[in-house]
């Protein structure tokens, strides 16, 4: 056989092998949409998609996003779940507002740099800001914003207190956790945050309600 005949089939069996191979791993990509998101090598159901300080969020994983009332965005699966409980609170005498969903990754960048900016003017050093901003705001990329599926819940008559300490108690029967709460700030490395709650789903935040977890702990158990 002439040499370039035999050139041409190592190329063309090359170029299948190479195709097969893109295949596969194409394949292999987790619709977000679909069945689930890939984290860390770990495909989770996208209600239990973990978002912290070691596990980034990442473009290929968004959701489809709802615009709410009042403009803020949430997780399209999320939001008739977000209905109900506001729905629930409103019936407890509260007056719920999502004071934040969906952050892109330029707003959580904001939010951040806002934050440090903050501290810079209290005269804080910048490294002193960033450790401090740390504790409250998520690097950008690493906020469970990204996802849309957490929020700020806030009452829009001013005081929140009360309307805290009924989502505390609530909130899980309508598929949400409260994801900072006070004492577990080693595990989650934010400081308490009575406002965020982060959507799971109703048999994860019952069980989560019920034995005081965190959303890492419950998915390391
Ligand atoms: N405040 C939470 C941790 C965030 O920035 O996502
Ligand atoms: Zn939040």
């Amino acid at each position: 056989m002439k040499y370039y005949v035999r050139a041409l089939i190592c190329i063309a069996v090359l170029l299948g092998v190479v195709c097969t191979v893109k295949d596969y791993y194409d394949t292999k990509t987790v619709n977000p949409n679909d069945i689930g998101f890939e984290i860390n090598n770990n495909v989770q159901p996208w209600n239990l998609i973990l978002i912290n300080k070691t596990n980034e969020m990442t473009d290929n994983l968004l959701p489809e996003l709802v615009t709410t009332e009042n403009g803020e965005k949430i997780a399209r699966n999320v939001s008739l779940h977000l209905e109900e409980l506001f729905r629930a609170a409103e019936e407890a005498g509260f007056s719920p507002e999502l004071t934040s969903g969906y952050r892109s990754r330029n707003q959580q960048e904001d939010i951040f740099d806002d934050r440090i900016n903050e501290y810079r003017e209290l005269g804080y050093s910048k490294k002193e800001a960033t450790s401090l901003t740390n504790n409250y705001a998520a690097r950008p990329g690493y906020s469970e914003h990204e996802t849309g599926l957490a929020a700020d819940i806030n009452s829009s008559d001013g005081d929140s207190r009360k309307l805290y300490e009924w989502l505390k108690d609530n909130a899980y029967r309508y598929g949400f956790i409260l994801r900072y709460p006070k004492g577990k700030e080693d595990i989650t490395g934010i400081e308490y945050e009575p406002w965020h709650y982060r959507y799971v789903g109703t048999e994860a935040a019952e069980y989560i309600y019920h034995n005081n977890m965190t959303l890492e702990e419950y998915l390391l158990k």
